[in-house]
């Protein structure tokens, strides 16, 4: 049943008689979970070498309760995005460097990775196979979420014997509920989200699902969610749960050093250098959670979040406000535009960032 499943999507998919789009209201998106068509699968032998990789019917897949990712949480997940421009052909956002970081992770973790070029394959497959859900020119974007896991079995606490690459696609359109609207951060002081020589600057699995307790607490209290302080001292700022963040003073953009506890961003680093080709002074070092209460203003950078405007920050009972009538700063604006024009295909790539499907 599966097999002929399989065929019938994949008549439908590539038929050229059938709709560019899928019926669905694309005005509804948030960033929720559609299920799609297909799916990419590919694993890895016990000596290292991913093969037969292979789009299969979106769906459940079958693991050993042993497997080291569910046991170990040997497990990273990447996060990228497909847009559709406004002559319906598809844009990818960087996937270069998505393959590339999911490499530092595989490394940290023991784990062996696809290739670039094994990577780059498996995204553009599985895109094209869901193509119809992408969605319409200023829609929304395909979300594209790639996986490397440890999905071979194994007792004591060590590598695992086989792992297996995954690619789904999810059409999806702002992370946080109020969509552009500017968000409410908590500072937390209680939990980090990583310390020095841990996996803060890898996309493991295990540094979201230690976040999901104080996020919880800072939605209960009506905010949107959490911003961290670094470890030894309570002082720096880190990130927040799944995003960089930045900071406007006197028209100079700052955001947190990496030092090796904070997520090396693809967004966070587009930012930057489109900030710096528009003029402005960019830093990339220590910030207090003083200084970032006094500043002009300030958003949040990542894949989900794309440019997230900071409204108010909550420190020690002190709500401290951006901006006037929440509504974003120009800063914050201005990024966000010529950062989605690139992703969307309406200016110019000069960066070569873009790579159309
Ligand atoms: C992304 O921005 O793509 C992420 O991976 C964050 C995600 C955990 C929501």
């Amino acid at each position: 049943a599966r097999r002929s499943r399989f065929s019938t999507l994949m008549a439908t998919a590539y038929n050229t008689g059938t709709p560019d789009l899928a019926d669905f209201n694309w005005d509804a998106l948030g960033f929720q979970l559609i299920p799609t068509d297909f799916m990419y699968l590919m694993s890895c032998s016990s000596e290292g070498v991913f093969t037969n990789g292979k789009l299969v019917p979106y769906g459940p897949i079958e693991l050993n309760p042993a497997a080291a990712v569910l046991n170990y949480g040997q497990g990273l997940l990447e996060g990228l995005r497909a847009h559709r421009k406004e002559d319906g052909s598809i844009l990818l956002f960087r996937p270069h460097e998505n393959a590339l970081r999911m490499k530092t992770g595989a490394d940290r973790l023991c784990m062996p990775a696809p290739s670039v070029e094994q990577f780059l394959e498996a995204v553009k497959l599985t895109v094209l196979a869901n193509k119809h859900w992408v969605p319409p020119f200023g829609k929304g974007s395909l979300y594209i979420r790639p996986q490397l896991i440890g999905s071979g079995a194994i007792l004591g606490v060590a590598p695992a014997p086989q792992y297996t690459f995954i690619v789904f696609v999810c059409p999806v359109g702002h992370y946080f509920k109020d969509g552009l609207s500017p968000i409410s951060l908590l500072t937390e002081e209680e939990y980090h989200r990583a310390a020095p020589g841990g996996t803060g600057d890898i996309k493991t699995i295990g540094n979201y699902a230690s976040v999901v307790s104080a996020q919880r607490r800072a939605k209960e209290k009506g905010h949107s969610d959490v911003l961290y302080l670094d470890p030894i001292h309570n002082k720096f700022v880190e990130e927040v749960s799944s995003c960089n963040i930045f900071m406007v003073k006197d028209n100079v953009i700052s955001t947190p050093l990496l030092t090796g506890t904070i997520l090396p961003g693809i967004t966070r680093r587009s930012v930057i250098e489109i900030s710096q080709n528009l003029g402005f002074q960019v830093e990339e070092r220590p910030i207090t959670i003083d200084e970032l209460l006094g500043a002009d203003e300030v958003f949040c950078t990542g894949t989900a979040v794309v440019v997230s405007p900071v409204g108010s920050i909550t420190y020690r009972g002190r709500r401290v406000e951006y901006g006037k009538n929440q509504e974003a700063g120009a800063v914050s604006q201005q990024l966000y535009a010529a950062f989605t024009a690139i992703q969307k295909g309406v200016t110019e790539d000069r960066m070569g960032w873009t790579l159309q499907l």
